[in-house]
């Protein structure tokens, strides 16, 4: 009996030799239980979607998210591009995040707008420019081009060239950088923002640029644009505006030759107009985009002067010959002929080399 009263008040010991230690612990998993769990889900540091945020997945018919087998989030073309995005580190040089005291990357940012996106690319260095109203402010094939080589769009950008990509992938990564804000800007609430962005904000276009308008018949502006001609334009018009930059080469749609006759008909306006509204389809950008009225107006004195050729040299394919497309005879004539010239150059050209090899 004694000893079981032994027995008994031992354990009584050991259990009060536990309480400092149990309650050290208990305390502890209740300070990281707050941390970790309980503040982050407080409702009120809970960032809802806002009305800006974008779904990077693909949905059910009945709105729910489309899974694969393993139960994973199926992306749609733009969530891929995120993907790409991420894999690739475009946000160690690219932020999207306009703060309060930014300018000209566009209306601000919070954190609603990026509601259930991880991880997140807010991006914490400006490198290359702010992308988070990226959306609809260059055409695709302007993005496609500019990720193959930055510096065929940029001369002197240090952006790497992503040209290893497969065009699958530059195709998504274009998607994502569509959507980059373009909810923000088809707001009607930001319009103020993006006036010039709103075919119906014309009169406030127009007016904008006759407050800025230089005399676009001096010789001082027409220089002035000559020098904005060549950082901007000349890569793909051409130093002379031939139509045949470097970047010409490799475009299935030809940047225009304004030496061409019809330029002549072009007013101030038109010129003007084209200049800042590009032209959609090809990889002629919409430079109100990036240029202020200012400088359009000097690339415009600079167009003018642009020679405009009376009887431009037009390779005879080029013509449409009526005659010779309604008279289907006159057809195998001219691709005899032509087959007849490359032959006869194949010719000259093997002669040559073999000369070439002789004279070693
Ligand atoms: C080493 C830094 C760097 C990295 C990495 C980088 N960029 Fe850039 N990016 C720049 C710089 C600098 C510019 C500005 C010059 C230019 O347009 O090339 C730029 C410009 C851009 C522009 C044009 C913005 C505009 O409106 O003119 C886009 C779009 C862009 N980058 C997308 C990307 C994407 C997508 C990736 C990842 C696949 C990426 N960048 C990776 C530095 C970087
Ligand atoms: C990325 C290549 C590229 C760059 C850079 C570029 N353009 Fe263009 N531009 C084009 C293409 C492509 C067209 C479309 C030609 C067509 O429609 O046949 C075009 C068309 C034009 C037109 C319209 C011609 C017409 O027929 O009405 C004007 C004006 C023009 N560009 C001026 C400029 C100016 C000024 C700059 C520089 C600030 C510039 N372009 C930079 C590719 C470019």
């Amino acid at each position: 009996m004694s000893e079981d009263k032994n027995s008994n008040e031992n354990k009584s010991v050991g259990a009060k030799g536990y309480i400092l230690p149990a309650i050290v612990v208990a305390f502890s998993f209740a300070i990281i239980y707050t941390v970790v769990v309980a503040i982050p889900n407080l409702p009120s540091l809970k960032s809802e979607p806002s009305k800006y945020a974008m779904e990077y997945v693909e949905k059910e018919a009945d709105g729910t998210i489309k899974r694969d087998e393993q139960g994973l989030p199926v992306l749609n073309d733009a969530g891929k591009g995120r993907a790409i995005y991420v894999r690739e580190g475009c946000f160690y040089c690219h932020s999207q995040f306009v703060r309060p005291q930014d300018r000209d990357f566009g209306s601000r940012v919070f954190a609603g707008d990026y509601a259930n996106e991880t991880p997140n690319v807010l991006g914490t260095s400006r490198t290359g420019p702010d992308l988070s109203n990226e959306g609809g402010k260059l055409p695709d094939e302007w993005h496609v081009g500019h990720l193959k080589n930055p510096r065929e769009y940029n001369p002197g950008s240090i952006m790497p060239s992503f040209s290893y990509l497969p065009d699958e992938d530059l195709g998504y990564l274009v998607s994502y950088l569509q959507t980059l804000g373009r909810k923000r800007m088809d707001d009607p609430e930001n319009r103020h923002i993006y006036e010039a962005y709103y075919p119906e904000a014309d009169e406030a276009f127009w007016h904008a640029s006759e407050h800025h308008k230089p005399n676009v018949d001096s010789a001082a502006a027409a220089n002035a644009g000559a020098g904005i001609f060549r950082q901007n334009c000349a890569v793909c018009h051409g130093l002379n505006g031939l139509g045949n930059g470097p970047n010409a080469l490799a475009m299935a749609k030809k940047p225009a030759n304004f030496s061409r006759p019809y330029y002549k008909a072009y007013s101030d306006k038109t010129w003007y107009w084209r200049v800042a509204e590009g032209v959609p389809g090809t990889r002629m950008p919409r430079w109100k985009l990036k240029l202020e009225p200012e400088q359009m107006w000097y690339l415009v004195a600079f167009l003018k002067t642009l020679p405009q050729d009376k009887s431009p040299i037009i390779e005879p394919y080029q013509t449409i010959d009526s005659e010779a497309w309604q008279s289907q005879s006159a057809l195998p004539e001219r691709i005899t002929d032509n087959y007849e010239k490359l032959a006869k150059n194949k010719k000259k050209g093997g002669k040559s080399s073999k000369g070439g090899h002789g004279g070693h």
